[in-house]
């Protein structure tokens, strides 16, 4: 018997088993992210359910899984563009590093010796950051971090903590971004695994990805189910203007925070030297067992928030604070194999196998041996037993080989000199550390490492388009160079057989997911672009750098070939970009000298629109933005780094020579040369308060 002819009861039955069926895979993909269905039969299900509500119409409900699914956000959170990026933090590692960062903050500032400086030690919570903003006092979004630019909207999830306020004590300003940490403690932690457990479902590992986990519920039922904390510990965007406190300090953030309502930490210390410093960072590494959650370290804030202000921000972390990490946590295991893994410019890089080994309840099966020097070094060996080390999210490392536990003969490790991926020769340069594939493109290893640096997060970024299935693409031949994914869609009408969503773990729905996330990605800024090539050395501050000088794809190509010729104003031009310097420039000149990455650029060009990169906006607008400045002569108001990051921020470029490109000189006391030439060029000088005036 078919739907089609079946009886009123038959179909009825029949329904109510399908909708059942359905509803507990959409519990299981949607909310437990533990799905009970490949994708196929969840679309054969599904089908079968709406053919037979086609013959019997009067079944159709409201609640019926085909009229609510559709509508499951299946793609996850809306995204959240924060107003203030949420950065991270450098960090120190022992009382050297943490007296260095004192010694840069005071030499940035241009402090005195005796002028103390004054930090806020707050424990660092290992959770996941969050930003609420609250407008006339209420809660109106929360997000998460995110790449730090745009996080997921978490609202209807945070709003089930109960130390997140929806609604703000006191005076607070119009608008306040709140910033902090959702993490769950020891206690709450064993109990919800007790009850993973017991339903049969897996434990968590850690407390931090239970956190996490349950904030990623796309339903706040389940959310509001699971033990979770918030620390509120720094502010994003607020409206200093309208602002009843006045605030001057961190400390006074402290109190502001507590004041409205927030949670705020126990152990927060104030301290104005090393020996300060380090004796607060033995207290908390002592407490730290009995703290009741999870913390990886001490942060350090500069207390005067003008200073916070001066200081500002390096990349992506602030000047005026520094994580100060706690000793990782070791174990002892064996060592089972040493692999060879090659890295998208061709680095041959060791991993070791390890005999799987909890170490700060998380399960370690791989760690780094970094490279060939370090294995000679600490003389490791396949079969030895090693202590092994984990701190925080940073892969595991091999910390020696217990020797004495040896037995039998054990082999020195040889570091192999041709490529295990292709064969070639391996070979080390001199003053290298690594030893390197020469295969170039011929090699599958590289190739295949290129592909997923090109979708990583910092680059195209497409969302469903993992590691994993860029593996297995490659592998099959479907995805060969960058631009193949963008023809995808259109392999996928006859060339790709069996076609993606008749294949194992695939579907009607997530295959046009991948496809409209790929589409999502055919536009996209310079920036992105040229940090999605892979080019050696060539990082996410690089990649701006270069679309900022250069503007459009088709400038930075031109010069980049005229930049061959070092002789050139092009090559002088490169070298004059902030940190560039002719390691980096030769890089990139081989690079755009490549036929073969040419044709992979023309390519691509072919099937994207590239839109130039868009400076922080508060920046754009500013008459030096977009300027080369070059400081000469002693300057008395700040430090010549201060000057330096203060012209960044404003999104000029500073130069150390003056030539024609030159927009601005300033001139400190005792300027010579440069002031001189300026002045032969015609070029625009300014004193040190004229340009104070103008940059503030
Ligand atoms: S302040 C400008 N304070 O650490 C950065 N961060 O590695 C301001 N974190 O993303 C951060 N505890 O999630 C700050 N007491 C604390 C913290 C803390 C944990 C996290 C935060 C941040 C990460 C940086």
């Amino acid at each position: 018997m078919t739907l089609f002819d079946m009886g009123k009861e038959e179909a009825r039955q029949k329904h109510a088993q399908l909708s059942k069926q359905m509803r507990a895979a959409d519990q299981a993909y949607y909310q437990d992210d533990a799905p009970v269905l490949s994708d196929a039969q969840y679309d054969s299900l599904r089908r079968e359910l709406e053919t037979l509500e086609q013959e019997h119409p009067d079944l159709i409900t409201a609640q019926s899984p085909t009229q609510t699914v559709g509508s499951a956000p299946a793609s996850g959170f809306d995204k959240v563009t924060h107003a203030m990026p949420m950065l991270s933090l450098s960090n120190v590692f022992s009382e050297e590093e943490a007296s260095d960062f004192l010694g840069r903050i005071r030499r940035f500032l241009g402090l005195p010796d005796d002028e103390k400086i004054t930090l806020i030690a707050e424990p660092k919570i290992d959770g996941l950051s969050c930003s609420l903003r609250y407008e006339g006092g209420h809660l109106v979004r929360a997000a998460t971090r995110g790449d730090g630019t745009t996080g997921e909207d978490i609202t209807a999830n945070v709003k089930t903590i109960a130390d997140i306020p929806h609604t703000l004590k006191g005076n607070p300003p119009p608008v306040l971004e709140v910033r902090g940490e959702i993490y769950m403690t020891h206690d709450n932690f064993r109990a919800l695994n007790d009850r993973q457990e017991q339903q049969g479902k897996q434990p968590f590992a850690n407390p931090r990805n239970a956190a996490a986990g349950s904030v990623r519920q796309l339903d706040s039922t389940i959310t509001a189910q699971r033990p979770l904390g918030f620390y509120a510990y720094a502010l994003g965007q607020y409206d200093a203007q309208n602002d009843a406190q006045n605030l001057q300090t961190q400390q006074s953030i402290i109190d502001a925070l507590s004041a409205w309502g927030f949670t705020m930490q126990a152990d927060i210390r104030t301290v104005e030297d090393s020996a300060a410093l380090m004796a607060n960072y033995e207290r908390l590494l002592e407490k730290r067992p009995d703290l009741g959650y999870d913390i990886d370290g001490i942060v350090y804030k500069v207390n005067r928030l003008d200073w916070q202000e001066r200081l500002g921000f390096v990349s992506r972390a602030p000047r005026w604070a520094t994580a100060h990490k706690f000793p990782a946590e070791q174990a002892i295991t064996r060592l089972n194999a040493i692999d060879i893994q090659v890295g998208r410019t061709g680095a041959l890089t060791p991993v070791a196998r390890l005999e799987p080994i909890t170490v700060g309840g998380v399960v370690v099966s791989n760690a780094t041996l970094h490279n060939e020097d370090e294995i000679r070094r600490k003389d490791v060996r396949v079969g030895d037993m090693v202590t092994i080390q984990r701190a925080g999210d940073v892969i595991p490392q091999i910390v020696s080989a217990l020797k004495d536990k040896r037995t039998g003969n054990m082999p020195e490790y040889i570091f192999p000199d041709t490529c295990p991926a292709c064969g070639s020769a391996a070979i080390r340069e001199e003053d290298e550390a690594v030893r390197r594939c020469t295969g170039g493109l011929i090699c599958p290893a590289q190739s295949v490492e290129r592909l997923k640096h090109f979708v990583s997060r910092l680059a195209f970024d497409i969302e469903g388009l993992g590691s994993k299935i860029i593996e297995q693409f490659h592998d099959e031949g479907i995805i060969k160079s960058p631009a193949d994914i963008f023809r995808l869609h259109l392999m996928n009408e006859g060339n790709i057989q069996p076609p993606l969503q008749e294949r194992e773990g695939w579907g009607d729905l997530s295959v046009k997911n991948l496809f409209n996330a790929i589409d999502k990605r055919r536009t996209i800024a310079l920036n992105r672009f040229i940090y999605a090539l892979g080019i050696r050395q060539v990082g996410e501050a690089t990649a701006k750098r270069l679309a900022a000088t250069y503007g459009t794809l088709d400038r930075l190509q031109t010069c980049m070939q005229a930049a061959h010729e070092t002789s050139s104003e092009a090559y002088e031009d490169l070298l004059a970009i902030e940190d560039i310097g002719p390691a980096v420039a030769k890089d990139l000149i081989a690079f755009f000298h490549e036929p073969h990455n040419q044709d992979v650029i023309t390519d691509l060009k072919a099937a994207l629109t590239i839109t130039p990169y868009e400076a922080p906006s508060s920046a754009s607008d500013h008459i030096f933005n977009g300027k080369t400045l070059v400081f000469t002569g002693t300057l008395h108001q700040m430090t010549r780094a201060e000057a330096k990051a203060k012209a960044e921020a404003l999104g000029a470029k500073v130069s150390g020579s003056v030539s024609k490109k030159t927009d601005y000189v300033i001139a400190g006391d005792d300027a010579g040369a440069k002031l001189k030439k300026a002045k032969d060029l015609e070029i625009k000088t300014l004193t040190e308060d004229e340009w104070i005036s103008m940059a503030s």
